[in-house]
């Protein structure tokens, strides 16, 4: 979908959309043919300009029938332009409409800007596989138009642009199946990033074995498919910035549970445990798309978990790239092995100031939030808060859990330096304190367990049914609120 900004209300424009609060829509002048009756209809219909309502018409302009969209907003601060935006494309998205104009005049240039960025997100859906899509299924919108906002509305859009374009690729990711996206393919999909000045590193699992990342290499060891190492370095500052911000993510492209084998039912969902490294892939592409004024580096940590005759066992022994020891008592716990060494490895290689891992960690995580929030888990209480504050701010909300000695000592090992499961209960806590156990003293870290938010079972304000981008839109609000100065 295209999206314009113009002084007038394109011709063609066979939608025309109007975002209103309760205030302005009480004696709104709609610049239709009919404006009253307009007006009365929606009202009739009980729209009143509320939070969250929307109404759809048809009217005739200009000698042609249209559709009329009313969306109502809150008032103020609290207006959410984005949602408006997704709730228009939603509603026209297949309907044969091909052209939606935002009147834009009775909004801010921020509102305008933000209402075509909801706009492109919800827009994103993928139909390559379905070859037999009925002509009255297929997406029908080409264009977007916001007509007659403040000029600074256009300057405001190539961010948004950037961000919708990290949030798309990461949605990419997650919704293509475990036999398209695997390590050296998501390594493929990735290094367009280069294009927009990203430096893209790769290393394979001979440079791992030479590092003895053996915690991840033993994930990898059941699978056909070679691991890697993705790292996209993000230099944004021209060196002013001495220690970059680490973005870590796990990138299993696909959980079986190896030999602690998950059940059939719902195992395909694990396509999508490389949501975490698909985020970090989508944030990278969203900063360098901007030109963030930051330095980044973002390392994906990819494997595929399979069983196998060569697969590890429950009970093996790995030594992991920081020299600790890790008795593996169950291979479903995996992405904190894969984690490990990840996470250790950039520390060596960049000193970072700050890491932030993302991962579809724990199915303890959605027991516990469901899939409104993600977790937090930090040994930084500013960073727990700059994280917060962003995850508030763009939409991808978190919630902060404890770290502590008592439950770092349930991953004691008597025959080890750890095992990769806790006792009973606090699942997602265990999983966050071994992950701890690979961070530097000095080095302010948090972990995120997204398991329950980067897929969802119905469509969202920003997002249809499936991939919803998770942690591209609140890594971008981190690094700008924080290091772009
Ligand atoms: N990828 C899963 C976690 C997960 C579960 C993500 C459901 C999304 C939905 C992870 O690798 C896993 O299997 N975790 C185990 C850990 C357990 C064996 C200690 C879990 O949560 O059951
Ligand atoms: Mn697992
Ligand atoms: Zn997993």
């Amino acid at each position: 979908m295209k999206i314009n900004f113009s002084d007038a209300r394109p011709q063609d424009a066979d939608v025309l959309a109007f975002i209103v609060t309760k205030t302005t829509f009480a004696d709104f002048t709609f610049p239709l043919e009919n404006s009253d009756i307009v007006h009365a209809t929606a009202k009739l219909a009980r729209f009143e300009g509320a939070a969250g309502q929307s109404f759809l018409l048809i009217n005739e302009e200009g000698g042609k029938l249209v559709r009329i969209i009313l969306v109502g907003v809150a008032d103020g601060e609290a207006g959410d332009y984005q949602k408006a935006g997704g709730d228009i494309v939603a509603k026209v998205q297949t309907s044969g409409a091909k052209h939606i104009a935002i009147h834009g005049a009775n909004l801010s240039a921020k509102a305008a800007a933000e209402a075509a960025y909801g706009a492109t997100l919800r827009n994103w859906r993928m139909d390559k596989y379905r070859t037999k899509l009925a002509e009255t299924s297929k997406p029908t919108v080409e264009t977007l138009t916001v007509a007659s906002a403040p000029a600074d509305a256009s300057t405001l859009w190539p961010s948004y642009h950037a961000i919708a374009e990290g949030v798309a690729l990461t949605k990419e990711l997650v919704t293509e199946p475990a036999n398209i996206i695997y390590p050296e393919s998501f390594v493929e999909r990735c290094k367009h990033l280069a294009e927009l000045g990203v430096e893209i590193s790769v290393l394979d699992d001979k440079d791992m074995a030479a590092l003895g990342m053996g915690a991840l290499l033993g994930v990898a060891q059941g699978s056909r498919r070679p691991a890697r190492l993705l790292v996209m370095k993000w230099g944004g500052t021209g060196g002013s910035q001495e220690r970059p911000v680490a973005l870590v993510g796990k990138g299993v492209t696909f959980d079986t549970g190896g030999i602690s084998i998950k059940p059939a039912a719902g195992m395909e969902d694990m396509k999508w445990d490389m949501g975490g490294a698909g985020a970090v892939a989508g944030a990278m592409k969203a900063l360098a798309g901007r030109k963030a004024k930051a330095y980044v580096v973002g390392v994906c940590g990819l494997v595929e978990n399979m069983p196998d005759g060569n697969a590890q066992r429950p009970g093996d022994i790995v030594t992991s790239m920081s020299g600790q020891t890790i008795e593996v008592l169950n291979t479903d716990a995996e992405g904190r092995l894969v984690l490990c060494d990840a996470l250790h490895w950039v520390q060596e290689k960049y000193n970072p100031e700050y890491i932030v891992d993302l991962a579809t960690l724990t199915g303890a995580i959605i027991v516990s939030l469901g899939s409104e929030y993600a977790g937090l888990f930090s040994n930084s209480d500013e960073l727990a808060d700059k994280l917060t504050a962003a995850g508030k701010a763009s939409g991808d909300p978190l919630w902060r859990f404890p770290l502590s000695k008592a439950y770092d000592k349930m991953i004691d090992s008597p025959i080890a330096d750890m095992k990769n499961i806790g006792g009973k209960g606090a699942g997602s806590i265990t999983a966050a304190q071994f992950l701890g156990r690979f961070i530097k003293d000095g080095v302010k870290w948090a972990h995120l367990d997204i398991a329950g938010t980067v897929w969802a079972d119905k469509a969202g304000p920003l997002w249809d049914k499936g991939a919803t981008g998770f942690g591209v839109r609140l890594l971008d609000r981190f690094v700008a609120d924080n290091f772009e100065g």
